[in-house]
């Protein structure tokens, strides 16, 4: 089997779980880092057994070592960080959120395209296995007809105006850096993109969404109540309600575990598969088939459902009078 290369931009936090998730795996060699830091590069290299380390990410992408990239640098830096990566015939897969906007990620799903180069977005979660398993579960109707989704994920972070949570130039906001999952998730368990969309949003104090709730409506009946804060703890477990019980999946963005209750509360089925290594692993290896097979883009997670997902956000924050400056003038 092809070993499949490695690189990273970025020496930051998710980039260090990313790494202990790529050393734990089989055919697959992390084989450089890049950070704008030469000390940084290096350091992460050292950590992580890296045999190369690059003080810039124009130079990772030169080396023809590497096949695909990894990108685990700010939101705003998704878009420049993807395109130099594609532009040099490297695949990507880059964190979430894809980007600030749909614009961006349209911009560079048509750029994939036309280099031909492998493109996907670190929607880690629906590579899940406990993700998978809720999915099947929903197929073979095991709560009967779906009524409703309730989903949170909220932390109460302090507040810091340059932290990339806070800070509108790094486009914070609780629904970039965490919403985006409750609304990938609630479209991948049900197939397809609501009906409605209803939102409201708090803009605190450095005028980014501390604190979101946002309604989905399907016309055949099913209601989502999600919400998605960086101020408030509202916890981050998932509960799907059907007409004969319901799925709780405790911690549903890193889940290792769920469980089926029928409607008197009786466990009738439950699932646990504890991480051996961490919880990327499994997005990794299917950027390490994709590449194997010559795909282009993962069955998964398509980049129109990015790009669907994109596009709600966008609206979303319309509605909430809610632009960063990236944005303006444009
Ligand atoms: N999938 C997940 O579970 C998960 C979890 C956390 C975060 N994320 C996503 O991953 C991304 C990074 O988050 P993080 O928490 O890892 O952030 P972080 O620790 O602050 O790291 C971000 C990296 O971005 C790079 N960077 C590039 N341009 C920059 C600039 N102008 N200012 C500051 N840094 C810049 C830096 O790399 P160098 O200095 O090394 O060049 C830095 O190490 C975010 O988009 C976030 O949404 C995903």
């Amino acid at each position: 089997m092809k070993t499949v290369k490695w690189g990273i931009i970025g020496a930051g936090r998710i980039s260090s779980t990313f790494a202990t998730a790529l050393n734990s795996l089989d055919n697959t060699e992390l084989v450089a880092i890049a950070s704008r830091d030469m000390e940084k590069a290096k350091e992460f290299a050292d950590r992580f057994h890296i045999k190369k380390a690059y003080s810039s990410y124009d130079e990772i992408v030169k080396d023809p070592e590497i096949d695909v990239i990894y990108i685990g640098t700010l939101h705003t830096e998704h878009k420049a960080n993807t395109e130099l990566c594609i532009m040099n015939g490297k695949s990507v897969l880059c964190e979430k959120p894809f980007t600030i906007n749909h614009k961006e990620t349209e911009y560079l799903m048509n750029l994939a395209k036309k280099n031909k180069v492998f493109l996907m977005e670190a929607m880690w979660t629906k590579f899940l296995p406990a993700t998978k398993v809720v999915k099947k579960w929903l197929q073979e109707n095991i709560i009967g007809e779906v009524k409703y989704f309730n989903l949170s994920f909220g932390y109460q972070a302090e507040f810091d105006i340059n932290s990339r949570i806070f800070n509108p130039d790094l486009a914070g906001g609780a629904l970039l850096d965490v919403g985006v999952y409750l609304i990938s998730y609630v479209i991948y368990m049900m197939d397809k993109l609501p009906d409605h969309v209803a939102s409201s949003a708090f803009l605190g104090r450095s005028n980014v969404d501390e604190t979101n709730v946002i309604a989905f409506s399907y016309n055949e009946g099913v209601m989502a109540d999600l919400s998605s804060s960086i101020t408030a703890n509202t916890g981050n477990d998932a509960v799907i309600i059907g007409e004969k019980g319901k799925i709780v999946v405790p911690s549903f963005w890193r889940a290792e575990s769920a469980e089926v209750y029928d409607q008197k509360g009786k466990l009738i089925d439950k699932f646990l598969l504890p991480f051996t290594s961490n919880g990327y692993v499994y997005e990794a290896e299917e950027v390490n088939c994709c590449i194997r097979e010559g795909k282009l883009e993962s069955d998964v997670i398509p980049l129109q459902d990015t790009l669907n997902v994109m596009k709600i956000m966008d609206e979303m924050r319309a509605t909430w009078g809610l632009t960063y400056p990236q944005e303006r003038n444009k």
